[in-house]
């Protein structure tokens, strides 16, 4: 089964042609960080025309990597939300259009699914059920997968999500956008002891996360700092910084999988690719008898190729969209649970 994927929920405009939801034959990433750096995160108004600019040579160029004819495919699946409204809205109108055209089936997909199922297109994937952690610029949650429709969320971040405060952080020290790799990098030139940051772990036994706080402290420190000294502490600030987050992510992450009793952990999401949390979880899971399932880099962050696996598991089931389907801006994982 050939599914072309459509991803446009944030800043990427990305389309891809995957096989039996597994071989990705072809993967197209449209990125706009150039547009958007220069005010220091994504601005909704652009991100929505450069989408409507690009979209359709990536699709088309998607299909030319493949080797693949619109009559090839079996159907066409989109990111239906979150995310940015008019981003959202060229993708997946573009796609309805695409698919009612060519006489394909269609369905939208979750953003946040799509991440999930992107461990799928590894040689090698977790077992059901099993224990994910989603840390992306909009999204941190730890997922108890039962299947490749269904989960229950354990746990989510009740201010702001890991990237975002990655981004933060990297804006606060001049560093540019996204921060998260920028930030990675810094790191490790840095000691991640000199200046502590806080870890919030909230109430015993609580699977949630926090940010906000960890942020904030950053704050006040590159404020107590004079600001001819600033440039010198910036490694050990993110290094810091850093530190911080992963040891929450990884502690929470473990707590997880005990209660839950599983034995295997995907990592997946835009933070994902970071080397720190990637080396800490392959140092700790294994000790504790657990195996880890990472995403390759390429396919942590936003792509066609999750949405075109996700979509290969709507499709087998039967799982389509109509015509007059929307788009929704905002998770609704608190509401279902299933995809
Ligand atoms: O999944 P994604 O591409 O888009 C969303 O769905 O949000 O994630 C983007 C986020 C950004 O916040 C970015 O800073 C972060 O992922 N990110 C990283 C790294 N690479 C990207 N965070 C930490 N370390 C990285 N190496
Ligand atoms: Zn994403």
């Amino acid at each position: 089964m050939l599914v072309l994927g459509i991803e446009s929920s944030c800043d990427e405009t990305a389309a891809s042609v995957v096989l039996n939801g597994k071989k990705v034959l072809s993967s197209i990433i449209s990125s706009q960080i150039d547009d958007h750096s220069l005010y220091g995160g994504v601005v909704p108004e652009i991100a929505s025309r450069k989408h409507l600019e690009a979209v359709s040579d990536v699709v088309f160029n998607a299909l030319d990597q493949a080797g693949v004819k619109s009559e090839d495919l079996y159907g066409v699946a989109a990111t239906q939300g979150p995310g940015l409204i008019g981003s959202l809205l060229v993708g997946f109108c573009f796609a309805k259009g695409f698919a009612f055209a060519s006489n394909l089936k269609f369905t939208g997909v979750d953003h946040l699914h799509g991440h999930l199922m992107s461990v799928f297109l590894e040689e090698k994937a977790p077992n059901f059920p099993y224990v994910a952690l989603l840390a992306s610029g909009g999204h941190t949650s730890l997922y108890f997968v039962e299947d490749h429709l269904s989960y229950e969320i354990i746990g989510s971040t009740r201010d702001d999500a890991a990237g975002e405060a990655y981004d933060k952080v990297s804006k606060m020290l001049g560093l540019g956008y996204p921060g998260g790799k920028i930030i990675d990098e810094i790191s490790k030139n840095g000691d991640p002891g000199k200046y502590p940051f806080p870890r919030a772990w909230l109430e015993k036994g609580s699977f949630d996360f926090s940010f906000s706080g960890l942020k904030s402290a950053v704050r006040r420190l590159i404020d107590s700092i004079p600001q001819d000294k600033i440039e010198k502490e910036i490694p050990h600030i993110a290094a810091g910084f850093q530190d911080s987050v992963k040891d929450v992510l990884v502690k929470k992450s473990i707590m997880a999988m005990e209660k839950y009793k599983c034995g295997d952990f995907a990592l997946c999401g835009g933070v994902a690719a970071n080397s720190g949390l990637r080396a800490e979880l392959g140092k700790r899971l294994p000790k504790k008898g657990f195996r880890l399932f990472l995403p390759s880099v390429s396919l942590c962050g936003d792509n066609g190729s999750m949405i075109g696996c996700a979509g290969y598991y709507k499709f087998m089931k039967n799982k389509l969209a109509s015509f007059d389907e929307e788009v929704y801006p905002r998770a609704l994982f608190k509401l279902k649970k299933g995809f």
